[in-house]
């Protein structure tokens, strides 16, 4: 069977179909990276993989990046398991429940993660959609006078481990210094990079200025118009590029059981302005 890459009716994504991640030749791995670059997120269905396949077919994208935390439920470090499933009432998974706030992998990071592959192995019957905004399209949607604003300016983010929203601060995890618009090396498009869930401050504004643009550039990026909202189905598998989309989570259930298996693709640099 043919593999295509048909665009999503969407504002970012790309549907590939007749592959099997399992199965990857050399060029089918470079046909999808450049759908990767074009695209920002893929959607795969009907994928049945073991975690070492996972694993191998996220190579694709990088270089796999651990897990901070191994999970029963996988046993291997180079997995992120993330699941609301329990023992002794104690999540086995990372990121268990209900929603998530608008965010970037790992910006606490010097070098946050390129991208990540995420595959559903259980899933509610209702909510628990992943949403991902182009942050291509909200940065060369801004007005002029923002673009002029934030030009080489960089943003504190942080990070507090577990953390869904943006009020559950309550003490500070590690932090890192961006730009608030950053270049992705291979497409020389600037991507606007500030999200809910971790950007604190923008520096050289005083407080109020800085929340206040901020929340703006926030509100600016969530609108619909930039979204792509994926409607999980079990076998799908989302790889997003990380550097140029933020993604979300809508709420579901605590009496259904989700489980999904991520692996983490590293970036070779920092982010550049
Ligand atoms: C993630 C994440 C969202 C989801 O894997 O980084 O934010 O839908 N997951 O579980
Ligand atoms: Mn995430």
């Amino acid at each position: 069977m043919p593999i295509t890459v048909k665009p999503l009716d969407a504002p970012l994504g790309a549907e590939i179909s007749g592959l099997d991640a399992r199965n990857i030749t050399p060029e089918d791995s470079k046909m999808i990276f450049d759908a990767f670059l074009k695209y920002h997120v893929l959607v795969l269905h009907d994928q049945h993989l073991s975690d070492a396949e996972l694993v191998e077919f996220g190579k694709c994208f990088g270089t796999i990046e651990k897990s901070r935390i191994v999970s029963k439920l996988s046993g291997r470090d180079d997995i992120m398991v993330i699941s609301n499933i329990r023992e002794d009432g104690k999540p086995l998974g990372q990121l268990p429940d209900g929603e998530m706030s608008f965010h970037f992998d790992r910006i606490h990071q010097a070098k946050p993660c390129r991208g990540a592959a995420l595959l559903a192995l259980e899933i509610p019957k209702e909510g628990g959609d992943t949403l991902f905004s182009n942050m291509v399209l909200a940065y060369e949607t801004l007005p002029e006078a923002t673009k002029a604003k934030i030009a080489g300016r960089t943003a504190l983010n942080t990070f507090t481990y577990g953390s869904t929203a943006p009020d559950q601060k309550a003490e500070a995890g590690p932090q890192c210094e961006h730009p608030v618009a950053r270049t992705i090396p291979e497409t020389g498009k600037k991507s606007l990079y500030v999200c809910r869930l971790m950007t604190e401050q923008i520096n050289g504004l005083d407080g109020q200025e800085s929340r206040k643009l901020i929340d703006e550039l926030c509100d600016h990026a969530e609108n619909p118009k930039f979204i792509y909202a994926h409607k999980w189905k079990v076998g799908d598998i989302i790889v997003w590029d990380n550097r140029c989309t933020q993604h979300a989570r809508t709420d579901f259930s605590e009496t259904e059981r989700r489980l999904m298996k991520r692996v983490t693709i590293g970036d070779d640099r920092p982010p550049i302005q």
